[in-house]
């Protein structure tokens, strides 16, 4: 047992069943033995790699996309540049890069809850003077650029079970010393009323009220002052089943096995993300696959470039265009949300292809 599993045994035996929510926090972020606080996870050493670590390209696309929407509202001076969950930095450091090519030299302001990532990405970022917040709401008041890819699947959520016109909580518990999943009582969940048109018994949806009120902030700000953000992640709209997922050493493995020694994921759902940002004042655009959103910024004119420069490097920036893009890999099972001002222009690549 993982001394994070037998802290979670002990508070469980003493106070009661904790949500899955709460399970997930202490995994991921707990101060001593977190998953996030304590380890660099990323890489092919790592537990799992993500698509600024698979190709440059990725970054310096989206980097470009965010200034074009730049440029495309007037160029604002004051303009403030921010990342959620930058891991290692390096998406940040592509991004700027294609940016100052576009005549962008912003700072980057990192929201980051993990010290130990922290220190990695002083060490990619370290030319560009980066500004450390712990919270997207002490970014500073300003026109917005914003990036966060894979962090919204990193909150934790909430799993409820359909029973009748009720649901019930799915709950960790302890028997014979282990831990376990169970179920609370049957309850209304408010949050949920628009999901018992499109389930039965026993299906399982999840909630990310913190993801929710991260996007609200972000809208509410490009509302206001201007600016666009791009939200990517794995997921979909009006997502049902238990989508929890644990990985180590690039290996699924059961949630409840090596608390705070595995990597705990949920697919984001889109859909309550693009009715905060829509009540707060901004337009979501998309989603759309990853894999359209790079073609339509020109990934593969981009790829053919790298590889004209570096011919014995042609067969790696090929196999990372493709496992960027292509449906069998990342390019339909991440997607890409889109925000900005109601009346400015969509972020290119954002808007869906009509059918
Ligand atoms: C899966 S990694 C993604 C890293 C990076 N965006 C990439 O694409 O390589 C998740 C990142 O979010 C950070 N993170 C997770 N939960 C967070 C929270 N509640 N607040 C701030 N950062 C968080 C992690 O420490 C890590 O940097």
């Amino acid at each position: 047992m993982t001394p994070l599993a037998e802290r979670l045994v002990r508070r469980i035996a003493a106070t009661g069943p904790m949500t899955m929510a709460e399970v997930m926090a202490e995994c991921l972020l707990d101060p001593v033995h977190g998953y996030y606080t304590t380890r660099d996870p990323l890489g092919r050493a790592g537990d799992f790699i993500t698509a600024p670590e698979i190709s440059q390209m990725f970054g310096e696309l989206v980097g470009l996309a965010l200034a074009d929407a730049w440029d495309r509202q007037g160029r604002p001076g004051d303009v403030v540049l921010a990342e959620l969950g930058p891991g290692r930095g390096t998406l940040m450091a592509d991004a700027l890069r294609s940016m100052a090519a576009a005549g962008l030299r912003p700072r980057p302001h990192l929201v980051e809850a993990s010290p130990a990532l922290r220190a990695v990405q002083a060490r990619t970022l370290a030319a560009h003077d980066p500004v450390w917040l712990d919270d997207v709401a002490a970014l500073p008041d300003a026109p917005l650029l914003l990036i966060a890819n894979e962090f919204f699947d990193a909150l934790p959520v909430r799993q409820f079970l359909r029973d009748g016109p009720g649901w019930r909580e799915r709950q960790v518990g302890v028997q014979d010393g282990a831990l376990v999943f169970g179920l609370g009582g049957r309850l209304p969940v408010p949050d949920l009323e628009h999901r018992l048109a499109d389930t039965r018994d026993g299906d399982m949806v999840e909630t990310c009220a913190p993801a929710r009120t991260m996007v609200a902030e972000i809208a509410g700000r490009l509302a206001r002052r201007g600016g666009a953000a791009l939200i990517i992640d794995y997921g979909d709209v009006g997502t049902t089943g238990d989508t929890l997922q644990a990985l180590r050493a690039h290996r699924k493995e059961g949630p409840l096995e090596s608390p705070g020694e595995a990597d705990l994921t949920a697919h984001v759902d889109f859909g309550p993300l693009a009715e905060a940002a829509r009540a707060a004042g901004a337009r979501p655009e998309g989603p759309v696959p990853q894999g359209v959103f790079l073609e339509t910024l020109g990934i593969t004119a981009r790829a053919q470039a790298l590889a004209a420069r570096a011919p014995e490097q042609a067969g790696t920036i090929a196999a990372a265009h493709r496992r960027l893009t292509h449906p069998e890999e990342m390019g339909s099972l991440f997607k890409v949300l889109g925000l900005t001002p109601p009346d400015a222009p969509a972020i290119a690549g954002t808007r869906p292809m009509a059918p």
